[in-house]
């Protein structure tokens, strides 16, 4: 008899997605050439596209269909996983039409929601798939367009959702204010606020890794688990004019706020009472609200380190220092690397450090996640293992980026007739094991967003609580009366030497990647 209750058929329980209009706000930037029109792409090429989509690209430049396509065909062919086919390319891109109009001009959304008809009128699906991609300042101005053009609102004949990419607000009171507008116009469950690192594919296997094998569900809590590490390491600075965006933001908002909150998150969270979107998500806020906060400069200096690159080599190249690069303010005390360390009170995580980094300017880009287990009792081999010198113990590496996978770090003995133990590891990477490291985060977003599956997109109150709990940082940096400091490291190093002590005050010491 088959006991196994799970059949490979039933084991995708994702809705299937559903054809639309994808109307994308701000598609003459970065991010529609380099992800968005590359993810459909890729999409159709796989033959994962559902049949009929359009895309609008609205933005207030004036050009025809034509100059729009061709565009996007020339970042397509440097960045599409997919290679650039000449005549997919050419049926993909009939798809596409360009609409061009200020984000004030109430006759604009007029004019797209006519727009919007006559495909509709022509066969597209009557559902609406919008996507604010365009500078943030200019959210409110669209959502009122929409709201005025009466383009939110449910019709018989088919869904409206928007996605909203980040920054999510620069604080928790912008963040509020802009979630009560999006709610305005969108109700909550036809919202999808992007975080991408939720839809990569290393990001998902956590819940995996954590609930589908007994083993390491039993290990995981402060009775085991010494410390966690959440490290992301970038070699870019600020190359294409980023520093404009960049030097308002800093390591803090741009990426701790949302995508290695979200990782922590994804590893510290009691398993969900079901794989819903509100069932998992229930479960990161409740990780989010048990942050311990770190009010006050006295506790921010104790507890992070921001720093700011020096020029130095990277890539065996020369490279300016932080203040002197492209549309950075050269008096900026804008951190371009922090270091977090991170208590979470609540039974499973009490006296367990989560250690967070984020730089630019290291010496490569790799993120990964290490679970540092406790020591094994010191009676037998540890005397031995302190004595030659082999340190590191288990711990479990997810890498997250790149050479997707997870390894185990344990201790061997070395063969041979004398006691040496030698840290090994067993290794599993998703190239050997799937031939494959799995589409890019925007596919698997994009589909999610067309299947009305929330899951891997961030709730209204967990942006909310991840600001509140950043919102107290930046403010010891930037208005108590003796800011915590600002220190310094070499660009192509692997951070300052106060990331180090910080680490050092418990005896820890970063993962060396
Ligand atoms: C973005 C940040 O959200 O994520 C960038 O704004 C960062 O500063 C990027 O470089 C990193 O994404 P990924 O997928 O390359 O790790």
């Amino acid at each position: 008899m088959d006991t196994n209750p799970f059949h490979e058929d039933d084991l995708d329980l994702r809705n299937r997605p559903e054809s639309c209009t994808l109307v994308i706000f701000g598609a003459t930037g970065d991010l529609t050439h380099r992800k968005l029109i590359p993810a459909l792409y890729n999409l159709a090429a796989a033959g994962e596209l559902p049949a009929g989509v359009r895309v609008v690209g609205f933005a207030r430049r004036p050009k025809t269909d034509d100059e729009f396509r061709a565009g996007l065909e020339e970042l397509n062919r440097k960045v599409s996983r997919h290679s650039h086919h000449d005549d997919l390319w050419r049926q993909f891109s009939r798809t596409i039409s360009y609409h061009a109009s200020e984000f004030q001009d109430a006759a604009g959304y007029d004019a797209l929601r006519q727009r919007l008809e006559a495909l509709e009128a022509e066969g597209a699906s009557g559902n609406r798939l919008f996507y604010l991609a365009s500078a943030p300042e200019y959210f409110d101005d669209i959502l009122a367009g929409l709201r005025q053009a009466g383009l939110n609102r449910p019709r018989d004949r088919g869904w409206s959702r928007i996605v909203v990419e980040k920054p999510f607000g620069t604080d928790l009171p912008s963040a509020r204010r802009l979630n009560r507008i999006v709610a305005e116009t969108f109700p909550e469950r036809d919202t999808y606020r992007i975080d991408h690192y939720l839809g990569k594919e290393t990001a998902q296997n956590i819940m995996v890794l954590r609930f589908a094998n007994a083993l390491f569900e039993l290990l995981w809590n402060n009775r085991c688990i010494e410390q966690v590490q959440i490290t992301c390491a970038e070699h870019l600075g600020m190359e294409g004019g980023r520093g404009g965006y960049y030097d308002t933001a800093g390591a803090l908002r741009d990426m701790v706020q949302n995508h290695l909150l979200q990782l922590l998150s994804l590893i510290a969270m009691e398993p969900p009472a079901d794989l819903t979107a509100d069932g998992v998500r229930d479960e990161k806020v409740k990780v989010l609200k048990c942050l311990r906060p770190i009010r006050g400069a006295a506790a921010v200096a104790e507890n992070v380190v921001r720093a700011q690159y020096t020029s130095g080599n990277v890539d065996g190249q020369p490279v300016v220092g932080y203040r002197r690069e492209d549309r950075v303010n050269p008096g900026s005390l804008t951190e371009s690397y922090v270091a977090l360390r991170i208590m979470i009170d609540n039974w499973r995580w009490e006296g367990v450090p989560f250690y967070i980094r984020m730089g630019k300017r290291l010496p490569k880009k790799a993120t990964e996640i290490s679970i540092h287990f406790k020591e094994a009792p010191r009676v037998l081999f540890n005397a031995l293992n302190a004595a030659n010198g082999a340190t590191a113990g288990n711990v479990l590496v997810i890498r997250i980026q790149p050479n997707e996978g997870i390894s185990l770090g344990m201790r061997s003995k070395l063969p041979g007739p004398a006691a040496r133990l030698q840290p090994v590891k067993m290794d599993f990477d998703y190239q050997t094991s799937f031939g494959r490291s799995g589409p890019e985060a925007y596919e698997r977003l994009l589909l999610d967003a067309m299947a009305g599956d929330a899951t891997l997109f961030a709730r209204d109150d967990e942006v909310e609580q991840a600001w509140a709990f950043i919102d107290e940082i930046e403010h010891a940096w930037h208005q108590s009366p003796e800011p915590p400091p600002m220190a310094d490291y070499q660009a192509g190093s692997w951070g300052p030497k106060e990331a180090d002590l910080l680490l050092k005050k418990l005896n820890h010491q970063w993962r060396r990647l």
